[in-house]
């Protein structure tokens, strides 16, 4: 049965407004070999269709990077469509990803499409895809495969033209291994990976970061800049480093430099808990 290409009013991005409310480049990047690494692999990705997989810990600005990717590709004024995993119960997932015909079960009193469809032209984030389960990703291969999918409850495939970026935090070939994942999903995915390094991985970024993040509202922020780094969240970990120290870029680069005297943790409770500086 021939495929039809689905008949899709142009659904307006916000992804060009969005990208300027990131930190600028040099900030994102900062200095680290790390980071720069990243930077070379990211810009060689924006313009293909290769599947990206963002891989790094919370906080190490996989978000970031996905919107990075969007927004240089020439895909970026098409949606970009964010799907947080681990947010959707998986009884849902499958209705949410690839919608559903009207009738398909109790309550689907109208066809609704799902976001495969919503990213059509764009590009489709799948945050965490390391918690969906295995009947899902069984379906978004086939989407990888050829562009495929059908609507649950439908009869017939469509076609969609999406480009596919993954961000996950957990290490997936381990759970390739415990049968969790599967392994040809896992290929495909990760046709390039960026991996994004840590905090720790890159102390000498935060003075940076704190300069930028200072400037910044500070309402709102409750955690601890301890808690902060622990979870690797540069904005709350420079927001928090900034509240209790004069937020300049010199006394910046002593807190980093604190910081990586005492090691990751170690020197945080005199740079971050609010002990004055002797050379204050
Ligand atoms: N490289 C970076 N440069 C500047 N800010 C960053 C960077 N990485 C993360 N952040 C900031 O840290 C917070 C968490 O980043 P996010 O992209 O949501 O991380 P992740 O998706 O990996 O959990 C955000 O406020 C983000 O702006
Ligand atoms: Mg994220």
């Amino acid at each position: 049965m021939p495929l039809d290409w689905i008949d899709m009013p142009l659904i307006r991005t916000t992804g060009s407004d969005d990208i300027r409310d990131l930190p600028p480049m040099n900030v994102i990047f900062g200095q680290s070999p790390m980071m720069a690494a990243a930077r070379v692999k990211l810009e060689r990705t924006a313009e293909t269709l290769v599947p990206v997989l963002l891989q790094g810990e919370n906080g190490t600005g996989k978000d970031i990077f996905a919107r990075l990717l969007h927004a240089r590709s020439n895909r970026s004024k098409y949606p970009l469509v964010k799907v947080a995993c681990p947010a959707i119960p998986h009884s849902l997932i499958e209705s949410e990803l690839f919608g559903y015909e009207k009738g398909a079960f109790t309550g689907a009193y109208a066809t609704k499409r799902g976001r495969v469809e919503l990213a059509h032209l764009g590009t489709l984030f799948l945050d965490e895809v390391g918690s969906l389960d295995i009947s899902a990703q069984a379906k978004l291969l086939q989407l990888l495969q050829d562009g495929t999918f059908m609507r649950v409850g439908a009869q017939e495939s469509r076609r969609v033209d999406v480009r596919l970026i993954c961000a996950a935090n957990e290490n997936l070939r381990q759970q390739t291994e415990d049968g969790s994942f599967r392994l040809d999903f896992f290929f495909r995915i990760n046709a390039v990976t960026i991996e994004l390094p840590s905090l720790r991985q890159r102390a000498a970024d935060i003075p940076a970061l704190i300069d930028y993040f200072s400037r910044s509202p500070l309402q709102g922020i409750s955690s601890q800049s301890e808690a902060a780094f622990a979870r690797n969240d540069p904005h709350d970990a420079a927001v928090q480093l900034a509240r209790k120290h004069p937020p300049t870029r010199e006394h910046g680069s002593q807190l980093c430099f604190d910081w990586q005297r005492g090691g990751p943790g170690g020197g945080l409770d005199s740079v971050c808990l609010g002990q004055p500086d002797p050379r204050d």
